[in-house]
């Protein structure tokens, strides 16, 4: 069995490590998006990084890894692994998101607030396919609905968070009600990848920061 390529995760983290620490999260959101997105891009290029235990099939439902947290958690970086048929309820993220699709398929309904009404209404669906990146924030919108676009076989999506996203007061909607219920995520594994072992990558051949 191939080792996990985390020199190309720990790349992709002092990236971002970079790219927060210079810009003004609130004034910048539009670096971070456009930077980060390019950062996103390049690292689900490549599916040779993302430990098993952060990818392992779900009977149903979905799960939500931690593969890291920036100390100051300035960003978080998840693993999300879609169940055949896995469906969110319609959810904001309160922080700005980018979302790399590396396995399967996904479809991403946006929601928009009517301006007349202050009613949630369907906006632009997309369905991202492997390589594929999107983005969210409450600047740009931030509420939507994700599902597995498979039904029989599972999707991996990581995304990156402008804060500590298991650990975020958030919201989803009930449409049906017009009701909004507060909830924080959590994660779904209790310890996190060990990305700092260079030991067994040097023996493979493997560099890097
Ligand atoms: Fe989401």
């Amino acid at each position: 069995m191939t080792a996990p390529n985390y020199a190309r995760l720990r790349r992709f983290l002092s990236d971002m490590t970079s790219l927060v620490g210079g810009a003004k999260q609130d004034q910048d959101e539009a670096v971070l998006i456009e930077v980060g997105g390019k950062l996103v891009a390049d690292l689900v290029a490549h599916d040779d990084w993302l430990p098993e235990e952060m990818a392992a099939g779900v009977a149903d439902g979905y799960r939500q890894h931690l593969l890291y947290c920036d100390p100051q958690e300035r960003f978080s970086l998840v693993s999300f692994v879609w169940g055949p048929g896995a469906l969110t309820p319609v959810h904001d993220h309160t922080v700005w998101g980018l979302i790399g699709m590396l396995r399967g398929s996904e479809v991403d309904q946006r929601y928009q607030r009517d301006p007349a009404t202050g009613q949630l209404c369907p906006g632009p669906t997309m369905t991202m396919v492997a390589g594929d990146v999107a983005a969210l924030s409450p600047t740009l919108g931030d509420i939507h609905q994700v599902r597995n676009a498979f039904t029989d076989r599972t999707s991996i999506s990581v995304h990156v968070y402008g804060g500590n996203i298991g650990s975020l007061a958030r919201h989803r909607f009930d449409l049906a009600n017009n009701r909004e219920h507060a909830f924080v995520s959590g994660y779904s594994n209790a310890a996190l990848p060990n990305i700092w072992d260079r030991s067994r990558e040097s023996a493979a051949g493997r560099s890097g920061r």
